[in-house]
């Protein structure tokens, strides 16, 4: 059976970026019969980036109830946290022995991050997509729901492959990207993608209806009327979120608005938040019964890591064994 693979980082509560990119993805591939899904927390990446050491576990945690919340089922996926599979490390170590050190240092996700954080440049955060390639290659997983802006990570993954099965004669599949409609969801701010790391970019999953109407009201907007629909910033950021949580009808209502008597936002925002809380709420009242229940939610933790080390345990020996190692 064609395996699945994916993960996110624990950086705080998930936000819509990571629900529509990622998680509505995962969410479909666990529905197939011919497919096996595994779904992790990237703890370890979550060190790659500078990090408070005593909100991780909880980070973690939340990151788990948000998968459980937008409805992962552990009795359809393997739900498990990455750390808790020491094998991917090792096999990352492995696989850093085919890769250059200069098609790590240009690879342009590396270079943002370095931008980003200017005193983070360490061996790990140029390491990220060996490690990746390693978590999605243990499980020799060919399918991969993550966001547009994991598409060079996947690159990465598939030439480590390709490197692999001409070196060692092993027989790891070249992991694709399972795209979602929400591949890329634009920041509130008007400017590059919802990101945890730029404040008042993002919505979270969690976050009320108040919440969400704050959020939207710092949106960036022009006078309401103009000859040309944006096709960037702050406005044609609002009109593609009324796309994904209202529909297209919607969205060219407003496009029609905009060329004509002018759009008001006040009404615009309202009603978009509203349409963003209702597909939320069911996610918030899930989460609800999962926080009110910890041991069922350790359960899945625990049993997710031992069914993944199980896989995971036979890859790495067959890839030690032909690299030459037992
Ligand atoms: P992370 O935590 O940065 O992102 C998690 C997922 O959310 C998606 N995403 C978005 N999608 C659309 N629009 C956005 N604005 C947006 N923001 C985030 C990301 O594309 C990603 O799918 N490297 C991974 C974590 C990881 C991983 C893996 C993923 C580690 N190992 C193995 C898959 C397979 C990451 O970027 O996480």
């Amino acid at each position: 059976m064609k395996r699945v693979l994916s993960g996110i980082r624990a950086t705080g509560r998930l936000h819509l970026g990571n629900y529509l990119g990622a998680v509505l993805g995962m969410l479909e591939l666990q529905e197939r019969n011919d497919l096996e899904t595994l779904y992790m927390v990237a703890d370890l990446h979550t060190l790659t980036t500078p990090y408070d050491k005593n909100e991780l576990k909880n980070n973690v945690r939340n990151v788990v109830l948000d998968y459980l919340a937008a409805g992962l089922d552990p009795l359809k996926s393997t739900i498990f946290i990455q750390s808790q599979v020491p094998e991917h490390t090792e096999l990352f170590y492995l696989f850093s022995t085919v890769v250059s050190l200069a098609r790590m240092m240009h690879l342009p996700t590396y270079k943002d991050k370095l931008k980003q954080y200017p005193n983070a440049s360490t061996v790990a955060l140029l390491n990220y997509p060996v490690l990746m390639a390693a978590d999605i290659l243990i499980y020799k997983a060919s399918l991969v729901p993550v966001g547009i802006d994991q598409e060079p990570h996947l690159e990465v993954s598939r030439e480590i492959a390709r490197k692999m099965n001409e070196i060692y004669k092993t027989d790891f599949p070249e992991p694709i990207r399972f795209a979602t409609k929400g591949e890329y969801v634009p920041s509130l701010t008007g400017e590059g993608k919802m990101s945890k790391s730029v404040e008042g970019s993002y919505i979270n999953l969690t976050d009320d209806l108040e919440t969400i109407k704050k959020r939207l009201a710092g949106a960036p907007t022009d006078s309401g009327v103009g000859k040309k629909i944006p096709e960037t910033g702050g406005v044609a950021n609002l009109l593609k979120f009324v796309e994904l949580f209202e529909d297209i009808e919607k969205r060219k209502k407003y496009e029609l608005s905009y060329l004509s008597d002018g759009i008001k936002y006040s009404e615009l925002k309202e009603e978009l938040a509203d349409a963003i809380y209702k597909k939320l709420l069911p996610i918030q009242e899930k989460r609800k019964q999962f926080e009110e229940d910890p041991r069922e939610v350790d359960g899945i933790i625990k049993e997710g890591a031992e069914k993944a080390r199980k896989i995971a345990g036979d890859t790495l020996k067959e890839i030690k064994e032909k690299m030459g190692l037992l």
